[in-house]
Formats: structure tokens, sequence, C-alpha cells
């Protein structure tokens, strides 16, 4: 018997950067608590740490903690920090610099380090950061409770242990910072890639998929909530596969079936996808579904052969077209993202050439750019020579981003006349007289708002764009 039985029909043959620093609004109704003590949360880094900090938010109202919007009101400081890049870490720095005035006004204060640059540097944070008491890795968040008691009684506290089991799969997350419309959903936690850049093995650890009725479960709950678009994580979820004790397994494209069918009004996005594992199973699952939206996030990296050898990406520029054209030929209106890096070691001229012709053979709808920061521990560091003079991976980075909003601009040129459905997410930051939403390919669209409300489905016929957003007017009734 399936695992899910009749509801599993056989089928048969996808960075918040602007998140970032974000901190939770005040829940209301909860300032006046007298005997809670209050935490403060500022979250960097991916969409995965932004959904593990509504796990810790959670775990702390569990503990009798409540949230403030005032780090300088808060009982309880917390950090969850990004190790990505060097930048990442240098920003957390200044954060904590500028967290040194808490202690002054309020000795009792508790300082939190959480996430990747906590399990990157363990105990290492103690003596940098004399302000830090408490520091605590991805996997350890279930033991906030006990640190904050060590750190009570004036020690400093420390747990960085990875776990091969830990998926936080009962933990019910509190979304205060949300719009109420779309939610992420974690599907699993840690990579098993080892690309030769990337330091996410050794800060998140093995990957783990976790039980897919939780997964349901929240999506039904968020759902009944009102919430109307789930996004599902993972650094990999392709390579999402879990199994009961009888042996019986779920995979990507069939959980993702399976969220689908909460309801026809749930809209199902995922991230992040790897170009060597997406399936022709999760290609078919996005076109029998219309509630699974027709956008992916591609990360490329680089454009060259050479270099996807040396990142360790384990497919080639043959393969990445291939994919990209095995999508186009199913999905022929699939809205496609990328990350990119330049500048990895020994990056030639004609590496980088490779890169942009492969982003005019794209034509890529999003992209995010970044410059290669050389992390401690991964194996580039360890074997290769970060030998690309910075103004060189300036320059190219200018180069990319220059390309990509000249196809940005483009592709949304040519949106003009079409009709889409678009979830409304809120209003406009212009003007309260328009609202906006995002149309299945993740494209932000701003229109009138006439009688329509934040959650609402709209058709609407786009008549105006620029390179990031389109402007439509609603064909509704
Ligand atoms: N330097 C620059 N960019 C990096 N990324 C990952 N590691 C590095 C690094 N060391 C980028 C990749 C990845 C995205 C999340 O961040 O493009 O897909
Ligand atoms: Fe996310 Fe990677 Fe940053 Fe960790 S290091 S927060 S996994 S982007």
């Amino acid at each position: 018997m399936s695992l899910f039985g009749p509801e599993l029909e056989t089928i048969n043959k996808v960075h918040d950067e602007s998140r970032q620093g974000e901190s939770f609004a005040q829940e209301e109704g909860k300032r006046d608590l007298p005997a809670a003590r209050r935490f403060y949360i500022e979250t960097y880094g991916c969409q995965m740490n932004f959904s593990d900090t509504e796990i810790v938010a959670s775990i702390l109202s569990s503990e009798g903690f409540v949230p403030t919007p005032d780090f300088r009101e808060a009982d309880l400081v917390l950090i969850n920090t990004c190790s990505i890049r060097e930048n990442a870490e240098q920003k957390v720095r200044g954060r904590l610099t500028e967290f040194r005035s808490i202690k002054k006004r309020n000795p009792e204060a508790i300082v939190g380090v959480l996430g990747c640059m906590a399990e990157r540097l363990k105990s290492k944070f103690l003596e940098e950061e004399k302000i830090v008491d408490i520091v605590v890795g991805p996997d350890a968040y279930r033991d906030l409770g006990k640190l904050i008691t060590v750190a009570d009684e004036g020690q400093k506290a420390v747990n960085v242990l990875l776990s091969r089991e830990e998926t936080y799969a009962d933990i019910n997350p509190v979304r205060l910072n949300s719009n109420g419309v779309s939610a992420f959903i974690s599907i699993m936690r840690g990579c098993n890639n080892m690309c030769s850049f990337c330091v996410v093995p050794f800060t998140r650890g093995r990957e783990r998929s976790r039980d897919p009725h939780s997964i349901i479960a929240e999506a039904k709950q968020l759902f009944n909530e009102g919430y109307r678009e789930v996004t599902l994580l993972g650094q990999n979820v392709d390579s999402y596969l879990w199994r009961n004790e009888e042996g019986e397994s779920i995979n990507f494209a069939q959980l993702l079936v399976l969220v689908a069918q909460v309801d026809p009004k749930l809209r199902v996005r995922f991230s992040t996808s790897h170009p060597k594992d997406i399936t022709d199973e999760v290609l078919y699952a996005m076109l029998k579904y219309p509630n699974i939206c027709k956008y992916i996030h591609l990360p490329l990296q680089s454009g060259s052969s050479a270099v996807l050898n040396r990142m360790n990406r384990t497919y080639d520029r043959e393969w990445y077209k291939m994919k990209v054209d095995r999508i186009r030929e199913l999905i022929p209106d699939c809205g496609i993202s990328t990350d990119i890096i330049t500048g990895f070691c020994g990056e030639t001229e004609d590496d980088h050439e490779q890169t942009l012709s492969m982003m005019d053979y794209v034509r890529y709808d999003l992209a995010y750019m970044f410059k290669y920061s050389e992390r401690p521990g991964t194996f580039a560091e360890r074997n290769f020579e970060d030998d690309v003079p910075d103004e060189v991976k300036s320059r190219r980075l200018e180069e990319i981003v220059e390309l990509q909003n000249k196809h940005q601009f483009e592709n949304n040129r040519k949106e003009v006349g079409r009709e889409y459905e678009v979830l409304i997410e809120g209003y406009s930051k212009r003007s309260k007289d328009h609202l906006y939403g995002r149309n299945p390919q993740n494209k932000v669209i701003v229109f009138p708002k006439e009688q329509f409300e934040k959650g609402d489905y709209v058709k609407v016929r786009v008549t105006g764009y620029t390179s990031a957003t389109l402007i439509g007017v609603s064909t509704s009734n």
C-alpha cells in the first residue's frame, strides 16, 4: 500500500536578499504580559535561515518568552547568522558592536548568536566577541531553554552539535513577520553536495528529509489560517527522500503533488533545485497541477565547464543547457532564475565569456550575482588559489549585472499584453491606491486596488514594465 494511499496519484513522467537583517515585529496583545521575558531576534542569510527563526520563535514562546521589535527592550537578544560570504559575517560583527550598549543598560540581558556563523566559529565566538553569552548551531535550537538557564547563572553556553535526524518536524513555526499570504515550509535540512566554494555542508551538516505527514499537516494548517502560498524549502529539494520503517518512500515530485492536493487555491513554490538532480517527474507534476507555480530557481554558478568542474558542481555547460531546454520544452512559460559566482579560483576571461554566453542562452528572469568569497575550511580554500584580483572580480560582476538587467528589461517588454493570475500580497510601497502580487512565474505586478484585498487571486493584464516590476490592470470583475 502506498504511504499516502489513493491521495497520491501516479505521475508520469527549482535568497530573499531584501529581507536581510529583518527583525520580528511585536505580537499584538502580548506587550503588557507581566512576568514574560522579552526576546528580540534579527535574521541574516537565506530563506532557510528565516524559516529557522520562525522555529526559534516557537521554541522561545514555549519557554515563556514574548517577542519585542526593539532590542533595547529585550532580555534576550539573538542574531541568526549567515557565513556564505565574508561580507555576510562582517555585517553580523558590525551588529554585535552596536549591541554592546545593551549590557550597559541591562546587565542581566543575554546575547546569543545562532545559525551558520555560530556553527562555523563555535566557542571561538565567545573569545572574539565578549558580549556574546550563548552560541547555538542550527541543529541545537531545542536546547535554547537550557542554554539560557546556564547564561542566567552567569556562565557562557555553547551547543553546536550537528544532527543526522533533527528536522524540527513537530515544531509549529511562529510566523511573526508574515504577510499572512505566503509562508515557508522547511522540508529538509543540511546538504550533501560539497560544492568546493561552499561553507553550508560544514555549517548545516548532512542532508535529512522531514516526515511528509508533518509537511502536509503544516500546509493544511496554513491554508486554514488563510495563507494562499507555501514555498517548500531545502538546500537541494530534488534530493528530498523520505522512507518509513516498511521501506516505502516519497520523493520530491511526489511530495510536491501531495502539497498541491491540499487545495487548488494553495499555490506551491519550491527552492532550491540543483541542475544535476531536477527530474522530469518534477516538471510533469508542475504541468499537471496548475497551483504548482511555473518557476524554477536553477543555480548556474558558472557557464564554463572547467570552472564547474573545479566547483565540483557535477554537471557541465552542456548538461545545464539540456536541463533548460527540457524545462522550456515541457513548460514553455516557466520562469527561470539563477545564482552566479564570478571570479572563482582560476577563472579566465574565456570562462567569464562563457558565463555571459550562457546568460544570453537562458535569458534569466532573475539572478543573484556574487563575487567569489573564499570561505575557511572549504575544499577550494584548501586546494585552490583565490587568484582572480578583486578589481577583476568587480569588473566581471558589473558585466554580469548589466547583462542581467538588459535581459530582465527585454523579457518584461515581451510581457506587455499578457494576462496572469496574480496572488495579492499587499499594498504597493509607493501608493495605497495600488496593490502588488506575483504571477506564477514569480514576477511582481503592481496594479490599481479597485475592490481587491490581500490574499485574493485576480486576473491582471500587463500594460507596462521596468526591469524589476510589471505594471498592469485587473481584468477580473
Ligand atoms: N562566494 C560567493 N558566493 C557564494 N555562494 C555560495 N558560496 C559562495 C562563496 N563562497 C552563492 C552561490 C549559492 C548562493 C546561495 O550563494 O551562488 O547558490
Ligand atoms: Fe543560509 Fe548558507 Fe547563509 Fe547558512 S551560510 S544562512 S545556509 S545562505
